[in-house]
């Protein structure tokens, strides 16, 4: 199993590109179950989750290619991706596929519409708390699916087609809305998706779905009205910047001090988190090319925030953010409101030499100043987790070193090529 291995101290300076994002590339990818004709993808990002999304789109009968790369096309360009879902041949998605990740079980909605039954797995994904799937289910069933659930599967049906009605979410949820978005543009009818989730890959996804003949308004709203069409077609689109890799990076440059450009990030998709490290006293200043994270000489000041849907602060920026108070000046507080469960980087930090008190939803972060952290052995837990390993590593004196870092590839291109060529000692070491 390949681990990750950081030497800490040392500064950030240089150009680290921004790929697109893994949250808007797989739903998009699920998107072309929803018609017959080629979707054409560009900028998709190179992670095992996108190519195990990838197999999985293959059992159900999409042919997917991935266009070679193009002369005067850089390592850090995305892929273009084309899928051609002609004929769906396999409704049913499996256990083996889906417990691996979880935005596999959003398959369900446009097998559904396009076919009218699917039997989806439950899902498995990052062990963040107990995620349940019960807003996906209902969301169908106001759509007109009868739904049953038989031993670990949702089995869903709707032969006559799904019909346009009124939605409500009783809570924010991405996945959910993708779900109910996917359905309600093949459904017969008129439908009014309340309390969406307005997340910017919500808004990829839509502006995708328009180009393939969907009507939509209100887009980037949380009220999403949605005509719906007998056929959608073939589009081309191109995944948005990844903005949690943009923070993640915007971090790990404040952590270290330096100064990077972050190229091809869009400030607009992350206001809230780079208000946040403002307040802390990086500078960030948005370039033609990018955004640019500065952090010269200054101390960091503590922070009080609490993860929230979209336009907050975003839970997938939260293990990060705990990483990067440890160096502050000052106690910071920090509280989780999406997830239950979701702070198991919190002992492994520990182990870096982290002061983090843990009460019910709320971490509390003292910063433990130059020095404070110093390296281990440490191990990966989730995804977001992992990554703020690597954050306090860049910080700490000495080795640590990073285990089970698979969670990582899912997530994260390249990770420590990126650091590395920004002057990081980082480098993975392959069992
Ligand atoms: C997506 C993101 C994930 C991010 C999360 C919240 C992808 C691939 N993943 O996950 O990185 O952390 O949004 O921004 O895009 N919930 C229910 N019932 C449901 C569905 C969700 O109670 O049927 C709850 C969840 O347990 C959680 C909250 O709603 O507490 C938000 O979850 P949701 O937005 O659905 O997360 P995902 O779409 O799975």
């Amino acid at each position: 199993m390949d681990r990750i291995r950081i030497v800490g101290g040392e500064r950030l300076y240089g150009t680290i590109p921004i790929s697109g994002a893994k949250n808007a590339a797989l739903p998009l990818m699920i998107a072309s179950l929803l018609t017959r004709e080629t979707l054409t993808l560009k900028n998709v990002p190179r992670l095992a989750d996108v190519n195990l999304l990838a197999r999985i789109l293959g059992n159900h009968g999409v042919d997917v290619t991935i266009a070679g790369k193009r002369t005067g096309q850089r390592h850090s360009d995305g892929q273009t991706f084309r899928l051609t879902a002609e004929e769906i041949v396999d409704t049913t998605a499996p256990y083996e596929m889906v417990a691996r990740m979880r935005a596999s079980f959003w398959v369900l909605a446009p097998l559904i519409a396009r076919c009218g039954r699917a039997k989806v797995s439950l899902p498995g994904g990052c062990a963040i708390g107990t995620r349940p799937v019960d807003l996906h289910l209902t969301t169908l069933q106001q759509l007109g699916a009868e739904i049953e659930l038989e031993g670990g599967y949702v089995l869903a049906r709707a032969p006559r087609g799904l019909t346009g009605a009124k939605v409500e979410l009783s809570k924010v949820s991405v996945g959910a809305t993708h779900n109910a978005l996917m359905a309600a543009v093949l459904a017969r009818g008129e439908s009014l998706i309340e309390g969406a989730a307005r997340e910017p890959e919500v808004a990829d996804l839509a502006s995708c779905l328009i180009k393939m003949g969907a009507r939509i308004e209100g887009v980037g709203t949380s009220a999403l009205w949605v005509q719906g069409r007998e056929t959608l077609y073939g589009a081309e689109h191109t995944v948005l910047p990844d903005r949690i890799e943009t923070g993640t990076y915007a971090m790990a440059a404040a952590i270290t001090g330096g100064e990077v450009l972050l190229e091809g990030a869009r400030a607009d998709l992350l206001e809230e988190a780079l208000q946040t490290l403002r307040s802390t006293g990086v500078e960030i200043e948005e370039r033609p090319t990018g955004l640019r994270v500065a952090r010269n000489g200054g101390g960091l000041g503590p922070v009080s925030v609490e993860t929230q849907p979209f336009p907050g602060f975003p839970t997938d920026l939260q293990a990060q953010l705990i990483a990067l108070m440890c160096m502050a000046n000052g106690t910071s507080q920090i509280r989780e409101t999406i997830f239950e469960n979701r702070f198991m980087h919190v002992q492994e930090l520990a182990r870096l030499g982290a002061r983090i008190e843990l009460k019910g939803d709320t971490a509390l972060v003292t910063g433990v100043g130059a020095g404070g952290l110093r390296g281990a052995q440490v191990m990966a837990t989730d995804l977001r987790a992992s990554v703020s390993l690597i954050i306090a590593g860049l910080a700490a004196q000495g080795e640590t070193m990073i285990g089970r870092v698979y969670h990582l590839d899912r997530g994260f291109e390249r990770i420590e090529e990126k650091l590395s060529q920004c002057g990081a000692h980082i480098e993975r070491l392959s069992a």
